[in-house]
């Protein structure tokens, strides 16, 4: 029997979801009501540097894993621990804030009719050009502590806030620096394509050739982004724009992801689907037909209801559709300071039970392996599997189910980073 050396083990695990794919699919809540949990009962894990050698069960842990001298053990007293949250959609790097902005929607002022006006997005954007880079990493690091505190340690980062080239590039530095100085791991997503800055309000052609022809070469020569967004919406950019910005990505080597359906229903999943696109994002309004194409393509279908509910809108996607159509279901915060701001990803998931009717099994499944494939890290994140990164969440409580059922209070008991302690942050 292969015995593997380890530097840092959790013991006495009373809950461990290893949401390990070898477990297998979501399958269905009648017949599996922890289907795809991959559960363990008394369980135990076992890191060395910062990878999982082994998961299993603490009565086995002993004839399966040694200790090197100075391994640091820690006895979980019964508590639950599952992969590191991962959350496959934010917009992290921005300044400046839209609370006025909240107040005048709560008055009854719409989003759009904000942005039309010259407010919204086009005011983070004015904030954004205007901070310098140490302004925007000051923020991001702050709002990463956040993230870490509810259990996230994978997180996207979309730019998006530039909307010329100097900015687009700022903010995607700003955001590999993070990644760089934050135990989270931050994914840079090029979305140079948000919305049409307001100098270029009368030559949408010119922005666009911008974003292809200058922007998109300099994000690839410099490596900074891995995949490139277009917000592809009734309003935002038309299906044959979002397919020049995303075929030109492509041809530099960046992977598509789209906002798509969160408005009307476009084809901005078929659009998806045909580009090999990793996840279609939003789809409050995507339909049957949408969700089995989904369901057949390599393409994840990521639920955003923080955004319905920030937006005060009763439009959530239906996330219950589009499981039992097969789609492989993840859920995100969107984290941005127009449609919503929050770092709080377990709410997200309370959320996506409620008003997306996903079960809870599944929510969390949106949240770690469905959320990491999301992002092409399906063999790195989510997931408890030897040869995975060893990014733990351990949550104060003996129940996973509470992590969604008590909703909007704060379960992080202790979160590692590949192998470390990173919340609370140790000394
Ligand atoms: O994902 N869809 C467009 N972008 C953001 C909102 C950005 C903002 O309002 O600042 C979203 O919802
Ligand atoms: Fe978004």
């Amino acid at each position: 029997m292969d015995v593997q050396t380890a530097d840092l083990v959790l013991e006495n695990i009373g809950q461990l979801l290893t949401m390990d794919p070898a477990s297998g699919g979501p399958g269905d809540e009648e017949h599996d009501p922890v289907a795809g949990l991959g559960l363990i009962l008394d369980g135990a894990l076992a890191a060395q540097g910062d990878r999982l050698v082994w998961a299993g069960r603490q009565r086995d842990l002993g004839s399966h894993v040694a200790c090197t001298p100075g391994a640091r053990r820690v006895d979980l007293g019964g508590r639950v621990a599952l992969p590191g949250l991962v959350d496959c959609h934010t917009h992290l790097v921005f300044a400046g804030s839209r609370a006025n902005e909240f107040a005048r929607r709560v008055g009854g002022s719409s989003y759009e009719e904000i942005l039309a006006a010259g407010g919204g997005i086009h005011a983070t954007v004015k904030a954004t050009r205007e901070a310098s880079p140490e302004q925007l990493l000051a923020l991001g690091l702050k709002r990463l502590d956040r993230f870490l505190g509810f259990g996230v340690t994978t997180l996207e980062a979309k730019s998006g806030y530039g909307l010329d080239t100097d900015t687009e590039l700022k903010i995607l530095r700003v955001a590999s620096e993070l990644g760089e100085a934050h135990p989270v791991d931050v994914v840079p997503t090029f979305l140079g394509a948000h919305v049409v800055p307001r100098e270029h309000r009368h030559a949408r052609e010119g922005y666009l050739d911008l974003v292809c022809q200058e922007m998109l070469p300099r994000v690839a020569e410099e490596g900074l982004a891995r995949f490139c967004d277009v917000f592809c919406d009734q309003g935002a950019f038309s299906l044959p724009e979002a397919r020049r910005v995303l075929e030109a990505g492509l041809a530099l080597g960046l992977r598509p992801k789209l906002h798509g359906e969160q408005l009307a229903r476009t084809g901005a999943v078929e659009l998806a689907i045909e580009l090999g696109a990793l996840s279609v994002d939003h789809l409050e309004h995507a339909d049957a037909a949408a969700a089995v194409k989904l369901a057949a393509s390599g393409t994840a279908a990521v639920l955003l209801p923080g955004a319905t509910y920030f937006l005060g809108r009763k439009d959530y996607a239906d996330g219950r559709m589009l499981a039992d159509a097969g789609c492989r279901v993840a859920v995100s915060t969107d984290f941005n300071p127009g449609s919503c701001l929050t770092e709080n990803l377990p709410l997200m998931l309370n959320m996506a039970c409620l008003q997306n009717r996903l079960y809870p099994r599944e929510a969390i499944l949106g949240a770690t392996r469905f959320a990491a494939e999301a992002l092409g890290l399906g063999e790195e994140a989510g997931s408890l599997a030897p040869g995975r990164l060893a990014d733990v969440l351990v949550l104060d409580t003996t129940d996973y189910r509470n992590l969604i059922y008590h909703f909007g209070v704060n379960h992080t008991h202790l979160v590692f980073k590949r192998g470390k302690q990173a919340w609370p942050p140790p000394g």
